[in-house]
């Protein structure tokens, strides 16, 4: 993970950094203040170590050098959202965005729009031709947010284990703009 990488948001008074693994301590409090979605998924609350283990966590054949965590921050320098995505995931031209949560407190007033399209030029720029993620099935909100980010439901799984729980995935694909795609 390349600590300068980083891109622009057109949000005042916010702006993006690429976190490694030293910054896991800064982004611990996100995990904390973010236990209602930790609860959802994994149905016990975030553990000392959950955003330390962020760092470690790769799909099937990717590397630390393919994964990117990226902090967003507000004007006091507080994390308040995180965007966690590997490259060449679960193809070459495909990034996988595992994990885009917000602070509460920033939901619902179009942060996470703006952080994720963002997100979306920069990856573009690299010429990917599309974003793949999975989304809990009850996790209403978040489907409703990826519909509206032009996500399209390609597959649901079976039951699979997070935490205590057990959830149903689906499967989620949006194709990019890039010229030769
Ligand atoms: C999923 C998640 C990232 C979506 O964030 P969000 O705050 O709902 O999304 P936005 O910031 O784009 O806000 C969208 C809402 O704000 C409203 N809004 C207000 N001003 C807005 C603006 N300028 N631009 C866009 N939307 C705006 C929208 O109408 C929308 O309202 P709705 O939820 O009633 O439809 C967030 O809920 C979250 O972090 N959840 C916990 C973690 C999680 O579930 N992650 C997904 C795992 S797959």
């Amino acid at each position: 993970m390349d600590k300068i990488t980083t891109f622009p948001i057109p949000l005042a008074g916010y702006r993006v950094e690429g976190f490694v693994l030293e910054d896991a301590p800064r982004l611990q409090p996100l995990y904390i203040a973010c236990t209602d979605y930790v609860m959802l998924e994994q149905g016990v609350p975030p553990t000392p170590t959950a955003a330390e283990e962020e760092f470690y966590a790769l799909p099937p054949n990717r590397t630390a050098a393919d994964k990117f965590i990226f902090g967003l921050l507000n004007e006091e320098a507080n994390v308040v959202g995180v965007l966690e995505c590997n490259r060449g995931y679960p193809e070459e031209r495909c990034w996988w965005v595992g994990l885009l949560m917000i602070d509460p407190a920033e939901r619902g007033k179009g942060v996470a729009h703006a952080f994720f399209q963002a997100f979306v030029a920069w990856v573009e720029a690299q010429k990917s031709a599309r974003l793949e993620l999975a989304v809990i099935t009850t996790n209403t909100r978040a489907y409703r947010f990826w519909q509206s980010q032009g996500f399209e439901v390609i597959r649901t799984t079976d039951p699979l284990p997070y935490g205590i729980n057990q959830h149903t995935l689906h499967v989620m694909r949006r194709w990019l703009s890039t010229e030769d795609s």
